[in-house]
């Protein structure tokens, strides 16, 4: 892009804040910055106030980068207005689900595979949260010994599900610690009484092995995001790929253990150099030091650690790696690949 782009954030819930702050923090040059949504008004973030205007297709005349951060599905933002844009000349990154398996668009991690934002053809999808920290964190162990199998469990914060999801775990957790207060341990009632239409049952004091609808085979839509888009993004549809997402009672950061084999013979120094040298990723070099939720919330990188052998299986191992789901897992991912298309 040979310009200096008239940019626009879709959607100003969870992620798209944080994109805001990401194009701030990292100077992304931009002549104008304008955000859409489905209602006008004005809002502060970290102490500017910025105008807000209602979503029109017309609004898109002019602008060079869409950074899309509005909800999924049918009649969701993109699916509503990713054309609209398009059609006006501008690059969309959508960081829905809705176009992340279309052949013809992109789905890009920078660390990984920055060199296919060059055949897009006006969108280009930023993948799932659970799986961007989980490839970024296997990139190199792929590129030099293969990987052959993964395993994950994931243990996803509440704000991964949106600002409202976020609100409720706070409200539950709030009601339940107000109704117990001055009682002992023995007498607490730890049952909130709202209902459950967010998550699959209550989030505070809770986890739930459900994240998104079922689908095949029985798993959730989360769990084959993570098979689907790690294909995709590796170019590598053989690696033999299984998951469990669960969410926890966090706002922000996804922690995930991930158990791997690769396909070529890989020592345990082997993997930790390839760590060490991985970009995007803080490691952990002492293997009983680890990363927790807290500390990576407003990182922009993936904090691994805990690696190490599988006593039973060779080249075989365990990692547990920790993001910040709203910045790597999708604002600071989608303005990385704005970054990426300014110098293409
Ligand atoms: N949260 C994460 O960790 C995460 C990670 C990766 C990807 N994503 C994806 O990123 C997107 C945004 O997620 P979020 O968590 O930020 O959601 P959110 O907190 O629920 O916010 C959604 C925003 O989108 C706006 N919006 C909804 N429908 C719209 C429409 N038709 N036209 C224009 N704006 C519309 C809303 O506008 P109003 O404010 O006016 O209601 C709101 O500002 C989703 O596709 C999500 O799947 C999220």
């Amino acid at each position: 892009m040979n310009k200096i782009p008239n940019v626009v954030v879709v959607g100003i819930g969870a992620v798209g804040v944080e994109m805001i702050r990401c194009l701030k923090q990292r100077k992304f040059p931009f002549a104008k910055l304008s955000i859409f949504a489905r209602t006008a008004r004005d809002t502060d973030i970290d102490g500017d106030t910025y105008s807000i205007q209602a979503i029109d297709p017309k609004g898109f005349e002019g602008i060079d980068i869409a950074l899309f951060a509005g909800t999924e599905g049918e009649k969701g933002a993109a699916v509503t207005y990713a054309d609209e844009a398009i059609k006006r000349g501008a690059v969309v990154i959508d960081n829905g689900a809705d176009f992340r398996l279309k052949d013809e668009v992109p789905l890009v991690v920078p660390e990984v595979n920055k060199e296919s934002i060059r055949g897009h053809k006006g969108l280009i999808a930023n993948p799932n949260c659970t799986t961007i920290q989980m490839v970024v964190a296997l990139a190199q162990i792929q590129k030099r010994f293969k990987l052959e199998q993964i395993i994950l469990t994931s243990f996803q914060a509440t704000s991964g599900a949106g600002k409202k999801a976020s609100q409720r775990l706070w409200d539950e957790t709030s009601e339940i610690a107000e109704a117990n207060r001055g009682k002992n341990l023995d007498a607490l009632d730890k049952n909130a009484s709202g209902d459950s239409d967010i998550f699959a049952g209550q989030i505070a004091f809770n986890v739930i092995p459900k994240i998104g609808g079922f689908s095949r085979d029985n798993y959730t839509s989360e769990e084959l995001k993570t098979v689907d888009e790690t294909h995709k993004i590796f170019a590598d549809p053989s690696i033999k790929i299984t998951s469990t997402c669960v969410r926890v009672p966090v706002f922000t950061s996804h922690c995930e253990a991930v158990y791997f084999k690769t396909k070529k013979d890989a020592s345990l120094e082997d993997i930790s150099r390839a760590l060490k040298e991985s970009e995007g990723v803080v490691f952990y070099e002492d293997s009983q030091s680890f990363a927790l939720p807290l500390e990576a919330e407003g990182k922009d990188e993936v904090f691994v650690g805990r690696l190490r052998r599988d006593s039973f299986n060779k080249s075989s191992f365990w990692l547990w790696c920790v993001s910040d789901n709203l910045r790597k897992g999708a604002a600071l991912n989608a303005v990385q690949i704005a970054e990426n298309l300014l110098v293409l």
